[in-house]
């Protein structure tokens, strides 16, 4: 797509502090936003980065919360408002993945908290207006601009002990956003020039992790690339990638970040023929043969499962999978055809590289 044509960009008004040690200026950003106190948010694991944060702010901490968990459960977000409400916090801060951020997006949903996140993976959640919140068994995704974090602080040096493999899954995902970005129907050239800098950047930095988990050079040019398809995933529409991943994980529990590896080279396989322009600047921003083979590549050789199988997927739950996958119909270049996406759950469980 080229700017000669017309098109509609809305920009999500995050401000962004990026760079190694940037977590310094937390006080200087949430003094610049008027907050007085702030609950920290992380997940239990967590714990000591979230209080690291507590001890940056000093006075300004109104407490830690630590048990944010995958699916953000109702319950668990209802509590962290309760206690935000009790401590007297203007404002949360979220530290972790995306489901810190998603933990910190649900408090913000209802009682309009503003966010701040600090983010520690790939996943991207930071830049979207997405949220998702499980009730009752079932998770329910929304929109809306009042969970965008007013500000965004990428530190790659909060991700230099992101296990190898998280990595992978994880700069994987944020791929995921950027290549349905490139097949969208409200795509725009300056997102598709994001998209293709973004899966450009991962590419590079994702095997240079791999080979030294410590390079800070590879974790700040993999958060840059992050940054960059979290902002194409949170402004335009996704499509069958995301929906296939969405009934997966949320269906048959599978890990978000493996569950999008194993998927994305298939989806991007049904797709090709129907999104020529995108399957071209996906195989050129990875080196690759094709976008398929070159994503199915880039999980593989760095280490990352290829098969549902090995991620927890049982095969006499194809079908079921597929089923709910034709329930309902959106946006994607192909039609959604059952035959065919059999035939891909089928691939995807196998693990075969598309050729
Ligand atoms: N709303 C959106 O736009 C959006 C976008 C992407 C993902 N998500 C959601 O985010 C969730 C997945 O997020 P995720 O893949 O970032 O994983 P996650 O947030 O679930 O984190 C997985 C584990 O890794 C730990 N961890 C995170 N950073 C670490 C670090 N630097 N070092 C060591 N451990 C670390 C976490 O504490 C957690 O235990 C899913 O629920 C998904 O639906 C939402």
């Amino acid at each position: 797509m080229q700017a000669t044509e017309a098109f509609v960009y809305t920009a999500n008004a995050a401000r962004v502090v990026f760079g190694a040690g940037s977590i310094r200026h937390l006080e200087r950003e949430i003094d610049a936003l008027g907050f007085k106190r702030a609950l920290v948010l992380s997940t239990p694991e967590q714990r000591a980065s979230a209080e690291m944060v507590a001890d940056l702010l000093g006075a300004r901490a109104a407490g830690v919360f630590d048990r944010a968990v995958m699916h953000v459960p109702i319950e668990t977000a209802r509590e962290a408002r309760l206690i935000a409400q009790q401590l007297g916090a203007d404002c949360a801060v979220a530290i972790g993945g995306g489901s810190t951020t998603g933990l910190g997006k649900a408090i913000a949903l209802e009682s309009g908290l503003p966010i701040i996140a600090i983010p520690t993976t790939y996943a991207g959640s930071e830049m979207t207006p997405v949220y998702g919140i499980t009730e009752g068994g079932m998770k329910k995704t929304g929109k809306d601009p009042r969970v965008v974090p007013r500000c965004v602080i990428y530190d790659p040096e909060l991700t230099l002990g992101l296990p190898v493999g998280m990595s992978v899954t994880s700069g994987i995902n944020a791929i995921a956003h950027s290549a349905e970005g490139l097949y969208a129907p409200d795509r725009n050239p300056v997102i598709n020039f994001m998209a293709r800098e973004g899966i450009a950047a991962l590419g590079r930095a994702l095997p240079a992790i791999r080979l030294q988990p410590t390079d800070l050079a590879a974790r700040t040019d993999a958060f840059y690339g992050a940054w960059l398809c979290g902002i194409v995933m949170g402004s335009v529409g996704m499509a069958l990638h995301h929906k296939l991943c969405h009934t997966l994980g949320g269906t048959f529990n599978l890990p978000h970040a493996e569950c999008h590896t194993v998927m994305l080279p298939h989806a991007l396989a049904y797709n090709a023929a129907a999104a020529p322009e995108a399957m071209r600047d996906i195989a050129q921003a990875l080196g690759g043969p094709s976008a398929p083979a070159a994503v199915f590549d880039l999980a593989r050789d760095n280490g990352a499962a290829v098969a549902l199988r090995d991620i927890g997927m049982r095969e006499q739950d194809l079908d079921k999978a597929c089923d709910i996958a034709v329930q309902n119909q959106y946006p994607n270049p192909r039609a959604l055809d059952r035959t065919a996406l059999r035939a891909l759950f089928q691939d995807a469980f196998e693990g075969r590289r598309p050729e």
